[in-house]
């Protein structure tokens, strides 16, 4: 990577950003459960799971946005229109989870975690909402194109994109368009170098928060006999299928 800005000049927040979390993006990338997925490798029952934990994540997130979409904090990146995923998720749960998925989309400890996280922000430290917007939205608009293509293959789903409203984003013409326009809105709001740096950091935890996600899942999906692949028998577990179903995933707080 080169690096155009001068060291005495600020950089951009967009550039910032991008350069502190590499690193937690590779670490993303490589999690097993996101190995397997850029295989090909994976199941309904993982897919499922992910997608629940990415509606609950996602109602936090969007309630948070919602409460703050007057602040200078984050105004400038209220697009609701253009990026929210709430509705869109809630198709996809009815679609994967039937007419009652309201009681039957399980809830596990790390996406509690995750949300406890965004309820958090949103409410005691709104100037730090922008970190968890850019790690879920811009991600979505990069790699989650990537992954859609991958997962419609996989499990053989049907090309109306039914399942995967998730991943579409009709209100985008040109994901990479939108994404210079939010980084550019990014890069207006002010705050002071604390704060900034605060931001950069809580970045990183998103990311975190997301790789611990994956772990939990995969470490879900490697208890569940259904779930094992032939090459993958280490760690069966007669009675662990279970677990992967709606109130058991809570987490003890
Ligand atoms: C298999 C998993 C993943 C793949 C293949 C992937 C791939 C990509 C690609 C190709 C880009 C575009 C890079 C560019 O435009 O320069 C990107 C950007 C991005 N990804 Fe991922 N990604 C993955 C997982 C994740 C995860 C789990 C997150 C966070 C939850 C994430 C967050 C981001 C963000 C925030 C960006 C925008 C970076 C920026 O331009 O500032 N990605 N990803």
């Amino acid at each position: 990577m080169d690096h155009p800005q001068c060291h005495s000049l600020p950089q951009d927040l967009s550039d910032s950003l991008k350069e502190a979390t590499m690193e937690v993006h590779t670490q993303a990338e490589n999690a097993e459960f996101m190995r397997n997925f850029q295989k090909g490798q994976v199941t309904r029952k993982g897919f499922k799971l992910v997608m629940a934990s990415l509606y609950h994540v996602y109602v936090a997130l969007e309630e948070e946005i919602e409460r703050n979409k007057d602040d200078p904090v984050f105004a400038p990146l209220y697009f609701p229109e253009e990026l929210h995923r709430r509705a869109a998720l809630e198709q996809d749960m009815a679609f994967w989870y039937g007419p009652r998925w309201q009681e039957a989309v399980p809830y596990t400890a790390a996406t509690h975690r995750y949300v406890d996280r965004l309820q958090q922000v949103g409410r005691r430290e709104p100037e730090l909402l922008v970190a968890h917007a850019y790690t879920r939205y811009l991600g979505d608009l990069s790699g989650g194109q990537i992954l859609k293509k991958i997962v419609q293959k996989a499990l053989d789903l049907p090309s109306s994109g039914e399942g995967l409203a998730f991943f579409t984003f009709p209100n985008i013409a040109s994901a990479n368009k939108f994404k210079q326009l939010y980084r550019s809105r990014m890069n207006t709001l002010e705050m002071t170098p604390e704060v900034r740096q605060k931001v950069i950091e809580e970045a990183k935890t998103a990311f975190l928060l997301n790789i611990q996600l994956f772990e939990e899942l995969q470490e879900l999906l490697t208890q569940d006999p259904e779930d094992q692949r032939p090459s993958q028998t280490a760690g069966l577990h007669p009675h662990a299928s279970s677990q992967v179903q709606g109130e058991d995933l809570l987490g003890s707080h």
